[in-house]
């Protein structure tokens, strides 16, 4: 295997697809520009939907790029070997020109040529689709696989679940893919597969095969073009070609890594704790570096993308104290990372005095709420009874304050105090409950508690969602959401106030499904799923995540975490009581159940 920096591995990949013929797109904003109903861009071909599904692409009908991407699912896993928030994906696609015989044996050239990777070809593995009732098994590629050199034993044949990609939902183009895997270390067991979560294989690249395009009836009809879409994660197979621990010790996170360790005068990989804290650092300013320094750059907020992002920096700051990184530590790491990726991404330095200033800003937002924490954490301790702080203290300290248990621990320690941590883990578990799915979900539903009231209006905010989009514009979303036993309350973006005769027709429309008696489905599936069927809500849990969806006939599709009522004949009458304007852009909406 060749020893590689992360600008060799990217410009080597786009040059072995240019010189075949590939024209290089830049790399698309992090924040999708015409897709509403998603946070952020996840992967290569999301820029490139439109194409896949037939439109003409200016640049041709082979293309290549390196495209930043974000996928938040995994973020309480970050601090690992593996997981990282931000990531680039090398790729390249055929829209409707090459296909399986051709992407494969470019593929085991890239992965095998001395030229190139020059990755021995007995430490790599594939897999395939192994075929079941709806698609026939996918022999052909494990035939280009052997014919181009792969032992047949490293050819593993994989159901939908590992080896197929995109959506299985009512409508869009869809195919099985073909994985590429380095073996890092034995097999666990005779039946050890890729698809084993031992470890033993890395996945480092996925050529998908859109084949097919699925009905609304649900049966598949081959696309009149197929198309090739391949990914290959920069940081994984940069890891695994300079045979490095993490993805943390690659070349892509040296400085700002050095950075680190200066500033803070702790070695990287000292001990657990303080690696831990290091890796979420690195890589949550890298993120909030890209989000911020985008060409449609955010910034911290309570709603969407920048709720996201204020998430991720608050994230790095907790860490920061871990380590005893002071103030303006951050604004350090980030500019690190402005450095190292200016010439790949220059609208980073373009940005470079707005990422400086938000970081900043955030920082003094969250210190002054750590403030209130601490103000909180004491008058707790004047008032205790005893040495132990019980978990839903500490919880509610976390919640309402922002203050991280580990603070509480750290304080309370000074005083000869302990925190009841099991109890703290007991109610943080049944804020999750309550809460569903993850927090994506609890900020876009926005539900006070369980009442049946709280239900019926939370089922009331779908169909008010759905008729505004109906009787103003499809390009109205929900911009927030706040609901209790009393009234819903529902923020959107529109520029204007809504004329009487609008809220009219809404409150109207509202009341008609309500006549209709319309059930609530609620069905789980994965977000590819939810998103072709038409779905609409925040995507940024991870491809082959499953997610709740509520149905209400063909009026209202929202991912939502629930709960619903079960019919909408349950409701009552809708009345509009309300309707202001809430800040730039976005206008309010109260309405009541009678
Ligand atoms: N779109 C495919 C992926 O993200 C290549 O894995």
């Amino acid at each position: 295997m060749k020893k590689l920096t992360s600008e060799q591995l990217r410009t080597m990949y786009i040059k072995f697809f240019t010189d075949r013929g590939h024209k290089q797109i830049p790399s698309a904003s992090v924040i999708p520009e015409n897709d509403p109903t998603v946070l952020f861009t996840t992967a290569g071909m999301h820029p490139l939907v439109p194409y896949l599904l037939g439109e003409k692409h200016p640049a041709g009908n082979r293309l290549t790029d390196y495209q930043k991407c974000i996928r938040t699912g995994d973020i309480d896993e970050v601090g690992d070997s593996s997981h990282c928030t931000f990531f680039e994906m090398l790729g390249n696609w055929s829209l409707g020109d090459y296909f399986k015989e051709q992407m494969i044996a470019w593929s085991y050239e890239f992965l095998t040529s001395p030229e190139y990777l020059g990755i021995d070809k007995n430490k790599i593995a594939v897999s395939v689709f192994a075929g079941d009732e709806e698609m026939p098994r996918d022999e052909e590629s494990a035939m280009y696989w052997e014919r181009a050199g792969i032992n047949k034993d490293d050819i593993y044949f994989l159901s939908r679940e590992h080896n197929f990609w995109g959506p299985a939902g009512t409508t869009g183009p869809c195919g099985t893919d073909t994985e590429m895997f380095i073996k890092v270390k034995e097999k666990c067991s005779e039946n050890c597969s890729p698809a084993c979560s031992c470890g033993a294989f890395l996945e480092i690249w996925n050529d998908v095969f859109m084949a097919y395009n699925k009905n609304a009836d649900g049966t598949y009809s081959p696309l009149k073009q197929k198309n090739v879409d391949t990914g290959m994660g920069l940081e994984r197979t940069l890891c695994v070609l300079n045979n490095e621990q993490s993805v943390y010790d690659t070349d892509l996170f040296e400085n700002a890594r050095k950075k680190l360790e200066e500033l803070t005068g702790i070695k990287y990989g000292e001990d657990e704790r303080t690696t831990k804290a290091f890796r979420v650092i690195l890589d949550h300013i890298r993120t909030a570096v890209f989000m911020l320094g985008d060409q449609n750059g955010i910034v911290p907020s309570n709603v969407d993308q920048g709720y996201i992002l204020r998430r991720i920096l608050r994230g790095a700051i907790r860490h920061a104290r871990t380590v005893g990184l002071k103030e303006g530590g951050l604004n350090e790491i980030a500019k690190q990372y402005i450095e190292k990726y200016k010439d790949v991404y220059p609208e980073l330095e373009q940005n470079k005095a707005k990422i400086d200033e938000e970081i900043t800003k955030e920082y003094n937002k969250f210190m002054r709420t750590l403030e209130g924490g601490l103000k909180e954490f004491e008058r707790t301790v004047r008032k205790l009874d005893g040495d132990t702080i019980d978990g839903v203290t500490a919880f509610h300290l976390f919640d309402t304050f922002g203050f991280p248990l580990e603070m509480t621990v750290e304080l309370a320690k000074e005083q000869n105090l302990k925190v009841d941590v099991d109890g703290y883990k007991e109610a943080f578990k049944k804020h999750q409950e309550i809460s569903r799915a993850g927090s994506e979900q609890k900020f876009a539903c926005g539900l006070a508690d369980n009442q049946e009231a709280t239900t019926h209006l939370h089922t009331a905010t779908h169909l008010l969602h759905a008729a505004l989009k109906k009787v103003i514009s499809p390009d109205v979303n929900q911009k927030g959401s706040n609901i209790t036993a009393e009234r819903l309350r529902f923020d959107f973006n529109l520029d204007r106030p809504c004329t009487k005769e609008e809220l009219q027709k809404v409150e109207d429309m509202v009341n008609d499904v309500i006549k209709q008696n319309i059930p609530v489905v609620m069905q789980e599936m994965t977000v590819e799923e939810a998103k072709n069927q038409g779905f609409i809500g925040l995507f940024t849990n991870k491809y082959g995540d499953k997610v709740k969806t509520y149905r209400i006939g063909e009026f209202s599709k929202e991912i939502c975490g629930g709960p619903h009522a079960n019919s909408t004949g349950e409701l009552g009458h809708f009345k509009i009581v309300k309707e202001q304007s809430c800040s730039a852009g976005i206008r309010r909406i109260k309405a009541i159940l009678e």
